[in-house]
């Protein structure tokens, strides 16, 4: 099988991305690579990736730390908000459950956490296992063209698989929107 057969490609997303964060202190899981969050927030980002060379590739702004989502180096409550941005869909899915129980222990009680993420099919016959979608991101800084790959392994998700794995963790869920094969979920801290 040639390389381009094993690919599940979906064109193009369109997705517009406003500058309605509150919060003064926003924690950017897996925020190298585009860097989209760190871009538009600039110095009120802290990012963090497990990959320095991500972390060199995205914008200057914000505040970069190498760090494991699972296992944040961070005391309990110190972030006013926490985002995830395509993130997810690179970490495996038997560490979610430890990243969101992460995120939810660094935030302060009355906080969000908002997560982008793809949804990505179950892998049926093994024949196309790699997975890439495009992005349209329209922001205030401009339009940012990019897209995001991964094996599909046992990686099949989709908001609902999300929402379980937040409340799970503790989290409302505050808002949830789906366009196409995106979806942008607001989670809750009580
Ligand atoms: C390609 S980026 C996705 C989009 C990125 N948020 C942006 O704005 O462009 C995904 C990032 O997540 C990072 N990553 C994957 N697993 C991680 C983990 N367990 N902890 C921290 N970062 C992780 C990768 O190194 C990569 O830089």
């Amino acid at each position: 099988m040639n390389g381009k057969d094993r690919i599940d490609i979906v064109k193009k997303q369109k997705l517009i991305l406003k500058k309605d964060i509150e919060g003064e202190k926003i924690l950017d899981i897996g925020g190298g690579g585009e860097g989209v969050i760190g871009g538009l927030y600039g110095k009120r980002v802290t990012a963090i990736d497990k990959r320095q060379d991500e972390l060199d590739a995205a914008a200057e702004g914000p505040v970069k730390m190498i760090m494991d989502a699972s296992d944040l180096k961070f005391e309990d409550k110190c972030f006013d908000v926490a985002t995830s941005f395509f993130t997810m869909m690179f970490i495996d899915k038997d560490e979610h459950k430890k990243v969101f129980n992460e995120i939810y222990r660094v935030i302060k009680s009355g906080s969000s956490f908002v997560l982008w993420d793809a949804v990505i099919p179950k892998d049926d016959d093994g024949k196309k296992d790699i997975f890439i979608i495009e992005l349209e991101i329209d922001t205030p800084n401009g339009l940012i063209e990019t897209s995001y790959g991964v094996m599909k392994k046992n990686n099949e998700q989709d908001l609902k698989y999300f929402k379980r794995l937040g409340k799970k963790a503790g989290f409302k869920i505050e808002s949830e929107e789906q366009y196409d094969k995106i979806f942008k979920i607001v989670f809750k801290k009580s």
